[in-house]
């Protein structure tokens, strides 16, 4: 690489960017409704303590190992020690990260699509093109096919256009535009009647589910995903970040990292709260005016069946407003996604860019061409595999990256040795609260709190 290595030009350009990759499809129709079913206020209070707990410190590892190594996944875990053993089992970590990354973008890009779908049919209503509207409503291979091409074309040219120009600069763009719709549509579904029940049934705790570990594996998942971990788009994103100085820690004093981090995990979380408020709301509304919104078991629908049946169904209710609530909708669906989806992608295209002497773009075309065949092949075989690969990834592939992620960072990249290093050369290195105890904690508890986790699901 003659080249000197892309990097974000603020630390606002990065945040906006790790905040996009972390507030996504998970945030918006995850959240809110799994909380929702799930004690209320009660699972809140558990993803945050979990969020602060568990996933924080596993993103705090992929920063630092990122920003230290300066690499994509694989060459950044691969280079993290000399010997054969862990050379080796960093490999097997970053193949991993890299193919969960690419195994979520398959699925992602076709849920993604269906949201431009809808997004483009109010759109095609007010150009009078009712046939395009018909077209889009439809279920079929042909539209969920072209729609998810469309999706990931969108993925493709801003990721190609590199990391300041392209993901720094729409990250940017997209996220403050996002907040803004998404508190334009609370203050609007606010005022319908039947809101305030979806209020009460937010918010009002049921502490009776606490301790149910079905409870805190959904939350763990929820959170590891919601945080984009295991698969190296936050670690690539630590490795666009300026090295402080010849270590960590600048000589004024504190590692602006921890900071940064903990920024990206409360917005994430805060955007995800904030969701709740708009969605939960929303059902209640819908179902003041006669939607059905809960199902044959008396369950709260979601997914799918909330976000393409009950609120389009609460939209056409609206009578003029119809078109403009879901112009919104489904705009701020499309831009979450999308902050989320080229971070995805970034993770196979930084790897294949700096590993191979394909240029970025070749890189970023042959990554996207790759993953669009497998979301094809997802879409022809919806039934057997959309769920299953759905699962695979987010439930079982990233809280175990994420384990191996904080084993490496906490027993290589800042082994005691290390550590003393730092000190020895930098006085005011590591005496804030997060450089005691963070070490300790992604060494040890946190990689056993994941597996207990785990272990737990399986039995
Ligand atoms: N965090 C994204 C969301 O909440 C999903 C994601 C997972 C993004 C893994 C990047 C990597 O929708």
């Amino acid at each position: 690489m003659a080249q000197p290595r892309a990097h974000f030009t603020t630390s606002f350009g990065f945040l906006m960017a790790a905040t996009g990759s972390a507030v996504g499809l998970g945030n918006i129709w995850g959240f809110p409704t799994n909380a929702a079913s799930n004690g209320g206020g009660a699972f809140l209070l558990v993803y945050l303590l979990l969020t602060f707990l568990l996933a924080y410190p596993a993103l705090m590892a992929e920063l630092l190992i990122g920003r230290e190594r300066h690499a994509n996944i694989l060459t950044a875990l691969e280079g993290l020690s000399e010997k054969p053993v862990t050379r080796f089992l960093g490999r097997l970590l970053g193949f991993g990260g890299l193919l969960t990354a690419s195994l979520i973008l398959s699925f992602y890009a076709i849920v993604a699509g269906w949201m431009l779908g809808k997004f483009l049919e109010p759109l095609a209503q007010l150009l009078a093109l009712p046939t395009l509207a018909r077209w889009l409503e439809a279920d079929s291979l042909w539209r969920n096919g072209l729609l998810c091409l469309m999706f990931s074309l969108l993925t493709l040219a801003i990721v190609a256009r590199g990391v300041s120009a392209g993901i720094e600069r729409w990250s940017a763009r997209l996220m403050p535009l996002l907040t803004l719709i998404l508190v334009a549509l609370i203050v609007y579904v606010l005022t319908l009647p039947g809101a305030i029940d979806g209020l009460r049934a937010y918010l009002l705790p049921d502490f009776s589910r606490i301790g149910d570990p079905a409870l805190l594996l959904s939350a763990m998942g929820q959170a590891f995903f919601s945080l984009s971990l295991g698969v190296g788009t936050m670690l690539v994103y630590g490795s666009y970040l300026h090295r402080q100085a010849p270590a960590l820690g600048t000589a004024e004093g504190e590692d602006p990292l921890p900071r940064l981090g903990a920024s990206v995990a409360l917005l994430d979380c805060c955007i995800a709260f904030v969701a709740g408020l708009l969605i939960l709301p929303a059902i209640y509304v819908a179902q003041a005016q006669g939607v059905a919104v809960f199902g044959e078991s008396g369950e709260l629908l979601a997914g799918p069946q909330l976000v393409f049946q009950v609120l389009p169904n609460l939209f056409a209710s609206l009578g003029q407003a119809k078109v403009w609530v879901s112009l919104a909708f489904f705009a701020l669906m499309t831009i979450a996604a999308l902050t989320s989806s080229i971070s995805m992608l970034e993770a196979p295209v930084s790897a294949l860019n700096e590993r191979t002497p394909l240029s970025r773009d070749q890189s970023a075309g042959l990554a996207a061409a790759i993953i669009f065949a497998v979301s094809l092949l997802l879409i022809f075989n919806m039934a057997s595999l959309f769920d299953l690969v759905i699962n695979l990834t987010t439930r079982y592939s990233q809280p175990l990256l994420g384990l191996g992620l904080c084993l490496f960072a906490g027993w290589i990249l800042f082994s005691n040795r290390r550590l003393a290093e730092l000190r020895a050369r930098n006085a005011a290195f590591g005496h804030s609260l997060f450089w005691r105890i963070w070490p300790w904690y992604v060494r040890l508890v946190c990689p056993l709190l994941i597996l207990a986790m785990l272990v737990q699901s399986l039995r």
